[in-house]
């Protein structure tokens, strides 16, 4: 078989992670007898101080061609950043229908939890984040700002379709692990948006009498992911409380660098994208030392998603002995640069 991957590194730490992603997938596919054909598109902030725009008029036509799309993250200090989401990563997410945002919050072996007295089989778990609608429709205006009478809006959108899509798949999943779906909310403030999106959840879940349903509160659920994060299986949430809860997933893991994410269009119609879920830390951008596993994880997601289950697990199994056995980036007290981790990482898959 062979693959066909668009390769948007992006931003800051992007043209380090993403190369460290790919060297670890050639080594896996030439174990496991496919290959992948990778086309670099160099898109992204820095690409918009030299053209005005984050990608081409086309970018979106060259990207439908492709089987999946491997992404670093986009955003500069120097450019705007407004602009990022609305220019790139939305539009993408949007166009493609990857509705589905699956971030897994899992400690890995050998890494102490911020959470000291958690173990490894107390944190893990899955964020399904609706991706496409909700506060992040950017739908508002700021009117005049600079008079008393000064305001702005954003409008929250939550479609019945929208809602049932990412529950549906939310709830399979739910099916294939332990059963129990938390519904995480606002419902008892947002009062028309997500009592709706409460609602149409409560029906869904009626489809699924095998799976575990409650609703949670976010301010509840953020300190549940500190306190008692063995409670959780499942967490379905809208677009922004899920951006919010996987930084602090990925907090509990011990580094943002470790979180992975698929964004995920489910009937495969359109390509699916995989990034880490942090941004391009332009503060340590350059150096080597940014923490590759989050975007090599994804990796693996993409190849899940593709099919190659075999090759995806190696690649777990790779990161896994890699952190069994120290060799960390600074992030989280070790020595090791991001190349180190993507060699460590390939030499796991030769000895297979
Ligand atoms: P960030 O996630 O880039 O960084 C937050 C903190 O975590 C920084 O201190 C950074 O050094 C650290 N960090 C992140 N990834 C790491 C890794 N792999 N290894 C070690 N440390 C890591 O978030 P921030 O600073 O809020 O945003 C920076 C830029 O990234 C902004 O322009 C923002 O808009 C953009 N961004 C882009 C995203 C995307 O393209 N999907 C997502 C989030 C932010
Ligand atoms: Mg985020």
């Amino acid at each position: 078989k062979n693959y066909k991957i668009a390769v948007v590194p992006g931003d800051g730490i992007g043209h380090e992670i993403v190369p460290a992603g790919l060297k670890v997938v050639e080594a896996v596919a030439s174990n496991h007898n496919f290959k992948i054909d990778t086309e670099f598109y160099p898109w992204g902030a820095g690409y918009y101080k030299r053209h005005g725009e984050f990608m081409p008029e086309d970018g979106l036509a060259t990207l439908q061609k492709f089987d999946a799309i491997y992404f670093g993250a986009v955003g500069l200090p120097e450019v705007d950043d407004t602009l990022p989401a609305k220019l790139y990563t939305f539009k993408v997410r949007k166009s493609f229908e990857q509705y589905v945002n699956y971030r897994p919050v899992r400690l890995l072996p050998g890494i102490e939890s911020p959470l000291r007295y958690k173990q490894r089989e107390d944190i893990d778990f899955v964020v399904i984040r609706e991706n496409n609608e909700g506060e992040f429709v950017q739908n508002g205006e700021i009117v005049n700002p600079d008079t008393p009478e000064g305001y702005a809006t954003d409008t929250s959108l939550f479609t019945r379709k929208g809602i049932e899509n990412v529950a549906n798949y939310a709830f399979q999943l739910a099916q294939k692990r332990r059963k129990k779906l938390t519904n995480v909310t606002k419902s008892n403030t947002l009062i028309n948006s997500l009592l709706y999106w409460d609602t149409v959840i409560a029906e869904v879940a009626q489809n699924y009498s095998d799976v575990t349903y409650n609703k949670m509160y976010v301010d509840n659920a953020a300190a549940s992911f500190v306190l008692k994060p063995e409670t959780f299986d499942v967490i379905l949430t809208t677009n922004m409380i899920g951006d919010i809860l996987s930084d602090l997933g990925g907090a509990i893991m011990g580094s943002l660098g470790f979180g992975p994410s698929g964004n995920i269009n489910p009937e495969k119609i359109y390509p699916s994208m995989f990034e880490p879920i942090h941004g391009s830390a332009p503060d340590i951008a350059g150096q080597n030392i940014a923490n590759p596993i989050g975007a090599i994880w994804s990796a693996a997601l993409m190849l899940e998603h593709l099919g190659e289950k075999d090759a995806a697990a190696d690649i777990i199994s790779g990161i896994e002995e890699t952190t069994r056995k120290q060799t960390l980036t600074v992030d989280v007290g070790g020595k090791a640069s991001t190349s180190d981790i993507a060699d460590s990482i390939v030499d796991h898959l030769s000895t297979k």
